[in-house]
C-alpha cells in the first residue's frame, strides 16, 4: 500500500510516500526555521504563511521523487496520484494556523481524486520513525518516549492497536528546556542542536577541567513517569547572574553550563524511560521526537541498558526521521488505517495524547 502523508503541525511543511508503513519512496521537508531563527523562537502567523506557500509545491516535488512506477494495468499514470491508494495527515496538536493548511489540503486532495482519508496525532506518530527504513522492527510490549519541542511523553505500547500514556510532562517539554536555556546562554534557536554542540566543546577539554556547575535533575527520584523541566530554567538564570557577579561568565562557563543543561535533562530522560521499561518488563524501547537527535541521549540509554544488564532492544531513528517530517505519520497511518469521510476531518490544536 502506498500512502501520502501530509505533516504541517509547526514550522515544517512535509510530504512523504511510504510503501506498507516501511520503505520511504520520498520524503521531502521544506522549512521557515530560518525565519524564526531571527526572532529566537517561532511566530505562529509566518510559520502558517509559509505552511501555505510551501503546500503544494512540497506534494508535488515528493510524488515526483516517489517515482510512481507506471504498471501492466495503467501503463502510464495518467496523474502524479494515480499509484497511492490513501492520503494521511496530521490533525494535532500543533499551531492551529499551520495544522488547517494540511488538513485542509489533504481534504481536498481526498475529495478531488477519490482516494480514502486517515488523520494522525503527531505525538504517536513519532515513534513510527521506528519502523521506516529499519530490517530491525520494533517488538511489543515497548515503552515509547516522545521528545519533542512540545511534548515529553511515556508511553507502553502492547500493540498497534493499544497505546496508553503512562505520564509526560508537567511543564516545560524536554525540547522547550533546551530551547529556554539555549536562548539564556546566547546561542539562539533551536536551542536543542545549540546546546549540544557547546556541550561537545566541553567534552573535549573535560579532561583538563572539572566541571563546577552542577544543576538539578528535576524529578529524577520521584515514583510516578511525570517530568518536569521549567525548573531547570530558573536553575539556569541563578548560575548565570552567580557567575555574572563573580565575573566570572564568560565562554568556558558558557561551554560547562551547556554541558550540564545537556546532563541534567538527559539524566532524567533515560533514568525515567529504564524505570517504566523495568515496571512494565518490556522487550523495547522506542524514541522519537526532535530531541531523540541528541547524540548524548543515545549514548546514555545504551550504558544504561548495559550497565543494568537489560534485554531490551533500543530503537532511536536516524537524525533526519527524529525532527518533523511525513514519513513517520505515513507508517503511523499504514498501522492504523483508521478511515474517516473528508467531511468530518478536522485540525485540533489541542489534540489529546491520552487515549
Ligand atoms: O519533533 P520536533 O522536530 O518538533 C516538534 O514536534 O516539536 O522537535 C523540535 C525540538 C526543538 O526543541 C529542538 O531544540 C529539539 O527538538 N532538538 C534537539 C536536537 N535536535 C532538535 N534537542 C537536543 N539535541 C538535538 N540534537
Ligand atoms: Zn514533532
Amino acid at each position: 500500500m502506498k500512502i501520502l502523508a501530509i505533516e504541517t503541525s509547526c514550522d515544517e511543511t512535509a510530504a512523504a510516500v511510504v510503501v506498507d508503513g516501511r520503505q520511504i519512496l520520498s520524503n521531502i521537508v521544506a522549512s521557515s526555521m530560518p525565519l524564526h531563527k531571527k526572532t529566537g523562537g517561532i511566530i505562529p502567523e509566518i510559520a502558517a504563511r509559509k505552511q501555505l506557500e510551501f503546500i503544494l509545491p512540497v506534494i508535488e516535488k515528493a510524488l515526483r521523487q516517489a517515482k510512481l512506477k507506471p504498471n501492466i494495468h495503467m501503463p502510464v499514470p495518467r496523474t502524479l496520484f494515480d499509484d497511492i491508494d490513501l492520503i494521511a495527515v496530521t490533525t494535532g496538536p500543533g499551531l492551529i494556523g499551520s495544522l488547517l493548511i494540511g488538513v485542509e489540503t489533504a481534504k481536498t486532495l481526498s475529495l478531488s481524486i477519490s482516494k480514502p482519508l486517515v488523520g494522525v496525532n503527531h505525538i504517536h506518530a513519532h515513534l513510527y520513525a521506528n519502523w521506516l527504513n529499519s530490517s530491525n522492527q520494533p517488538g511489543f510490549p515497548a515503552i515509547g518516549l516522545v521528545v519533542s519541542g512540545g511534548h515529553t511523553e511515556l508511553f507502553l505500547l502492547t500493540s498497534h492497536e493499544n497505546i496508553k500514556w503512562l505520564g509526560g510532562t508537567r511543564d516545560d517539554a524536554a525540547g522547550e528546556a533546551f530551547d529556554k536555556t539555549a536562548r539564556l546562554l546566547g546561542l539562539g534557536y533551536p536551542g536543542g542542536p545549540a546546546v549540544s554542540a557547546a556541550a561537545e566543546k566541553f567534552q573535549i577539554s573535560n579532561s583538563k577541567f572539572q566541571n563546577k556547575i552542577k544543576l538539578p535533575r528535576p524529578m529524577i527520584n520521584s515514583n510516578d513517569l511525570d517530568f518536569s523541566f521549567s525548573g531547570l530554567k530558573t536553575a539556569v538564570i541563578r548560575e548565570i547572574n552567580k557567575l555574572k557577579t563573580m565575573k566570572q561568565w564568560n565562554n568556558e562557563a558558557m561551554v560547562q553550563l551547556a554541558y550540564e543543561i545537556q546532563e541534567s535533562i538527559t539524566d532524567v530522560l533515560v533514568k525515567k524511560t529504564l524505570q517504566a521499561s523495568q515496571q512494565y518488563n518490556v522487550k523495547s524501547i522506542i524514541i522519537g521526537g526532535g530531541v531523540a537527535a541528541n547524540k548524548r541521549l543515545t549514548e546514555k540509554f545504551h550504558l544504561a541498558i548495559r550497565n543494568l544488564e537489560l534485554e531490551i532492544n533500543l530503537h532511536i531513528p536516524p537524525p533526519a526521521l527524529c525532527t518533523d517530517n511525513a514519513a513517520y505519520i505515513a507508517s503511523f497511518a499504514f498501522y492504523h488505517q483508521k478511515q474517516i469521510r473528508w467531511q468530518e476531518l478536522k485540525a485540533d490544536p489541542q489534540l489529546p495524547v491520552e487515549v
